[in-house]
């Protein structure tokens, strides 16, 4: 069977995606957001004809894009595993998709193809491995039961710095930050300048920036995760590399966990490669603990 793409026009809601939202909300692989699913179902997966959708008479049992952006270290383009139900599909129906994002991302250029596997995807590991994928790194899912951080933490900022909205004036320096700040980083995809700009003034939630007149030199952002449960989740944290002595690392994580307060949240949680020590070690000295890990796979093509 071939993994069911097709292409999207209509900016309504629309109740194909709804469905897909439905199931990923139902058997998640990854901490993902409903807003943060359902941009990356409809602008990376339906649009641009990366959708992987797998039933098994006729029942939903895997939805997955394929990431051909390729700004990484790696060179990788990512089988992003959204949702998956276990005991339904076969591991032929698992080959052929691992084949077609494959034949995709090579179209595209990417040096390599990363999948993911949290515990409940083991089906899927088994597979991997039978094609030659090799494990690369981990991703760890850290919690952090509260999110007022002791005042021990405080940074004290030179008095040229600032926190302010992330805004359209502003969003070319920051994504220049960003996108500098995660070069060379394990697990993440930068997205080019246009995406950036598109997704991240609509999101929900604003993101902070730190000013240094009109330059961006940190960037912090967050999300719910659960908003019922009061769980925020910390999207990303960062600094611009030329400022690597002022502990503003430090300073975006307060500054995310202290958004997070103002929202309401009791708990954060987070996503980050285990081969990303400064994160790592940062989120560590704030208590975030490592609740799951997924592996990551993966191979040259
Ligand atoms: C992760 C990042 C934000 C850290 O920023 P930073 O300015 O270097 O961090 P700080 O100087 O404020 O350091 C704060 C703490 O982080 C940890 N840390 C920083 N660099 C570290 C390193 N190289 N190894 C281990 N721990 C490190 C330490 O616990 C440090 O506290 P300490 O100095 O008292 O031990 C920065 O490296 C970055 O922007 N990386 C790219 C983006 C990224 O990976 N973001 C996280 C994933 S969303």
């Amino acid at each position: 069977m071939r993994p069911d793409l097709e292409l999207m026009t209509s900016t309504e809601p629309d109740p194909r995606i709804v469905a897909l939202l439905d199931f990923i909300d139902q058997h998640p692989t990854r901490p993902i957001d409903r807003q943060s699913a359902s941009w990356v179902v409809d602008q990376i997966g339906l649009s641009q004809g990366n959708l992987v959708d797998l039933t098994a008479c006729g029942q939903r049992f895997m939805v997955a894009v394929l990431f051909e952006s390729m700004d990484n270290p790696a060179g990788a383009a990512e089988l992003f595993v959204l949702g998956y139900r276990p005991s339904l599909g076969t591991p032929e129906q698992l080959v052929e998709a691992v084949a077609w994002a494959e034949a995709k991302a090579a179209r595209s250029s990417a040096r390599c193809l990363e999948v993911s596997i949290p515990p409940v995807l083991m089906p899927l590991e088994l597979v991997l491995r039978a094609q030659g994928y090799q494990l690369m790194y981990r991703l760890l899912t850290m919690h952090l039961g509260h999110v007022a951080p002791p005042n021990e933490l405080t940074v004290e900022l030179p008095g040229d710095l600032g926190w302010a909205n992330l805004s359209e004036d502003n969003v070319r320096s920051a994504h220049d930050c960003y996108r500098r700040a995660f070069a060379g980083t394990s697990g993440t995809q930068v997205p080019d300048l246009e995406l950036f700009r598109s997704t991240i003034l609509k999101a929900e939630q604003t993101p902070r920036v730190l000013l240094s007149g009109d330059r961006v030199v940190a960037f912090s952002r967050v999300a719910w995760h659960d908003e019922q449960a009061g769980r925020g989740e910390i999207r990303a944290v960062a600094r611009d590399p030329d400022f690597d002595r002022a502990r503003l690392g430090q300073a975006a994580l307060l500054e995310g966990l202290r958004t997070l307060e103002q929202l309401g949240a009791t708990s954060a949680c987070l996503e980050v490669a285990s081969d990303n020590e400064p994160a790592v070690g940062l989120y560590e000295k704030f208590g975030f603990q490592t609740q799951e890990v997924a592996e990551v796979f993966q191979r040259t093509l």
